[in-house]
């Protein structure tokens, strides 16, 4: 049963990182621990462009989503919405008893920054959320010139989910000004599910103080004082800290610079392929992710047969389209440890499943 995921997420993990979580348990309360979890702060700053904490909650991504919306919303909370992850974080905040309102947009449109604008200028927000890059449709939005909106509004709490852009490009939180950035480790930093990080502003940690129902699991204020003694609040997934801390030591080796680059060029080999077999990128044109590519399946192919070809015959697997999009889209990725090689290996077979269905 052994094949490649190139759906977006959970990706492939390198043989190295399995390794690295085959290490020997440690107390984490011990010295041990506070070594390692201080070790890598330094890099995780760096990655997040941050001098702020980086937070490690044993958790997916949707952990400290919620938490966070639910530790800095006193008002209410305009969730930008442009995809499956993104609409679902308004269902998660009104799930939490929120005043909590959407920001339409269809499904890859990236979020407009002007009606973003217009939207908070009603002064009823205090926090934000957006998806930098929504995965379920393969949409980045403009995170630069979202930020300059969120920069006139000094009293908002804006909280970003990178969860699938993070270290795939630079995304400079502190020149941005973002207040909490949120990460997942199945993307590409390419580990296994379980893990996420947040990084919090000066201004969420003061916002959160004023909340009285922050919870415990994911009270950010917790986060903060575990942190000052280079530690989490509960026990931690501590084979996945190893695994990250393998990751960041790789990503050191090839240069971010060159990861970001290597991302890019990767992302366009893949869509070069298929828009020349005649499909159609389907989030609007410019707003492509960099991670990952979402095509329309305009050659209405069969998507399940497709991926059952390639699963039994070639050991790999792609995405089928994700939700409303089943069989409408097929979204490949590019994220993590993929090379010219492996990018080239994996365009060979889908070519040869596509002929084998009879498409070109
Ligand atoms: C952009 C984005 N946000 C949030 C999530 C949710 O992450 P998790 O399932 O790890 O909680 C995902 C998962 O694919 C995602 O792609």
């Amino acid at each position: 049963m052994s094949y490649k995921l190139f759906i977006p997420g959970p990706i492939a993990v390198s043989e190295k990182t399995l390794r690295a979580m085959a290490q020997p348990m440690i107390g984490h309360r011990s010295n041990d621990f506070v070594a390692l979890y201080q070790s890598i702060q330094p890099d995780l700053q760096a990655l997040f462009f941050t001098q702020d904490p980086v937070y490690i909650s044993t958790s997916s991504a949707w952990g400290v989503m919620e938490g966070a919306i639910r530790n800095l919303t006193q008002k209410k909370v305009l969730c930008c919405m442009n995809g499956a992850f993104s609409d679902k974080w308004l269902d998660v905040a009104q799930r939490s008893g929120l005043a909590a309102a959407g920001l339409k947009s269809e499904w890859g449109q990236p979020v407009d920054p002007e009606a973003l604008r217009k939207e908070l200028a009603t002064g009823q927000y205090d926090t934000v959320t957006l998806i930098h890059n929504e995965t379920s449709c393969g949409c980045m939005s403009d995170l630069p010139a979202i930020a300059a909106v969120l920069k006139q509004f000094p009293d908002v709490i804006s909280i970003v989910d990178t969860v699938s852009s993070f270290s795939a490009m630079p995304i400079k939180k502190d020149e941005l000004g973002i207040d909490v950035i949120i990460t997942g480790s199945q993307k590409a930093l390419a580990l296994p599910p379980g893990l996420s990080l947040l990084t919090p502003s000066k201004r969420a940690l003061a916002r959160a103080a004023l909340c009285k129902t922050r919870g415990y699991y994911f009270d950010l204020l917790e986060f903060q004082k575990n942190h000052e003694a280079g530690m989490t609040p509960s026990t931690p997934v501590i084979p996945l800290i190893y695994a990250l801390k393998s990751k960041l030591e790789d990503i050191k080796a090839e240069g971010a610079e060159a990861r970001y680059a290597r991302h890019a060029r990767l992302n366009k080999t893949v869509r070069d392929h298929v828009l020349a077999k005649g499909f159609k990128l389907f989030p609007k044109e410019g707003h492509g992710s960099v991670s990952l590519n979402c095509f329309a399946n305009t050659l209405n192919v069969d998507l399940a047969a497709l991926n059952k070809i390639l699963k039994s015959k070639h050991k790999l697997v792609i995405d089928g389209g994700y939700g409303k999009l089943k069989g409408l889209t097929f979204r490949i990725s590019n994220m993590g440890d993929e090379t010219d090689e492996t990018i080239a290996a994996m365009l060979k077979s889908l070519d040869a499943a596509l002929a084998e269905l009879g498409a070109k």
